[in-house]
């Protein structure tokens, strides 16, 4: 038998035997002639079945069927797909399809989540996940060039790691409760406790959230950096920018035609440093502009609707689609984050208008962390995390990026939904 080659590669082979395996995306049935288009990871090609004597496997062909195919290659200028044909002398389903998809690309969006492995065929869908394959690698190119050592951090937890109100939380053995970590927060400052210096992790996280919003999933992909010896917030705002400099430069390079053929948008790598404004700056904006933050916002803190102004005016002002805001106020942010007269020494990090990360300086100094982690009503159920601060721990900072947060803004992606394998929501856990 000879060996199957990808569909790219059928040009190399004109005028000879090849053999290919793949779906068949159409088929047509004429009166002389069947033809099928047949896909596989590498691209499309019509497969031409001529009719007559022995065509009953051809005629069981069905649209998403698993199939193989050997025959001859030939160069055919009137085939619309890169005038190029298999001729086909062995037929073999290897994996039939029922009759009826159930879905089709102009189906409604949940039905396309509930048959989403049949979505995930489609060309375009199937960039997404070359796209984040090449993030994810520019990203570990980075932090490998850099000295980051990796962490895994274990997912289950004596206690909550953000905020009690949003975690899930489950039955365990006799230690009573374990929580689903929102992020790998207390372990990852464990490590710069433990002399790592510079870590990363890439896990999951869960939020307990009911938020049904474009943004929102209740377990997603957290991309986690912390980092020792800075000397505030900035540091870590410098590094982040750097890195995804790097990673935009990275996507560019390689996908940014096929992004914009695909998707209409166009990756553009940054210059740095970003621009950024306080959190007082941007409420005067805001005020300026009149536009009203709703009474749901938490005291002190911006809207999407305001973000999205803010960003707006970034672009037209500074030319730069990435804006950090800090600055925050001690309210909005949790116990760990570092004091600076008033407000913290954190940021969020906009692109395009959507938080894609927040980070900050955190508290290293015992004492004062006991105090914070108290005042927030944490005291002995963050115990084995303020130890992290008694033998000596040097000043940090880091930052969590939401990866299909960055995925659908780098595509302009109406929804996270169609930036991830699989969506979880409050109201989806299958399949
Ligand atoms: O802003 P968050 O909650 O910050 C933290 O988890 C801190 N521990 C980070 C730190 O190091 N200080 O989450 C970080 C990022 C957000 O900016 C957003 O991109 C993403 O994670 N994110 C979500 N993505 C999808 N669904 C959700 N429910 C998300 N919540 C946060
Ligand atoms: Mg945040």
């Amino acid at each position: 038998m000879i060996e199957r080659i990808p569909i790219s590669a059928l040009p190399e082979r004109a005028g000879a035997e090849a053999r290919i395996a793949g779906f068949v995306v159409v088929v047509r049935v004429l009166k002389h002639v069947i033809f099928a288009v047949v896909q596989d990871r590498s691209g499309q090609v019509q497969v031409t079945i001529e009719r007559g004597g022995d065509d009953e496997t051809a005629l069981r062909l069905t649209p998403g069927s698993a199939v193989t195919v050997r025959g001859l290659v030939a160069m055919n200028p009137s085939v619309k797909l890169g005038g190029i044909e298999v001729i086909v002398s062995e037929l073999d389903i290897v994996g039939p399809a029922e009759p009826e998809l159930p879905i089709q690309e102009e189906s409604a969006s949940e039905l396309q989540l509930d048959w989403r492995f049949l979505a995930l065929r489609r060309p375009r869908n199937r960039l997404v996940f070359e796209v984040q394959t090449t993030v994810l690698r520019a990203m570990r190119q980075y932090w490998a060039e850099h000295g980051f050592l990796e962490l895994q951090s274990p997912k289950l937890m004596e206690s909550a790691s953000e905020s009690g109100a949003e975690t899930f939380s489950t039955p365990y053995f006799e230690l009573g409760r374990a929580y689903l970590a929102q992020s790998p927060q207390f372990y990852k400052q464990m490590a710069m406790a433990a002399g790592f210096e510079r870590v990363f992790e890439v896990g999951p996280v869960f939020r307990a959230e009911p938020s049904m919003t474009p943004r929102h999933a209740t377990e997603f992909t957290s991309v986690d950096v912390e980092i020792s010896w800075i000397e505030s917030h900035e540091d870590v705002m410098r590094m982040e920018e750097e890195w995804l400099r790097h990673v935009l430069a990275t996507v560019r390079a390689e996908h940014g035609t096929a992004i914009e053929r695909e998707f209409g948008v166009q990756v553009c790598v940054p210059s740095v440093p970003f621009p950024a404004v306080t959190m007082a700056e941007a409420h005067a904006w805001l005020r300026e502009v009149g536009h009203v933050i709703p009474a749901v916002t938490k005291a002190g803190d911006i809207d999407p609707e305001g973000e999205r102004l803010i960003a707006r005016r970034m672009l037209e002002e500074r030319g730069s689609e990435f804006v950090f805001i800090t600055e925050y106020p001690v309210s909005l942010r949790p116990f760990y984050h570092m004091r600076d007269g008033g407000v913290t020494r954190s940021f969020d990090l906009l692109w395009k208008g959507t938080e894609i990360t927040t980070g900050a300086q955190r508290e290293h100094r015992f004492e004062q962390l006991a105090r914070q982690a108290e005042e927030a009503g944490l005291g002995g159920s963050v115990a084995y995390y303020l130890d992290f601060f008694r033998y000596g721990c040097p000043p940090h900072g880091g930052f969590g990026l939401g990866l299909a947060r960055l995925l659908m803004l780098m595509l302009g992606l109406p929804s996270i939904r169609e930036a991830v394998f699989l969506h979880r929501s409050p109201n989806r856990l299958r399949p």
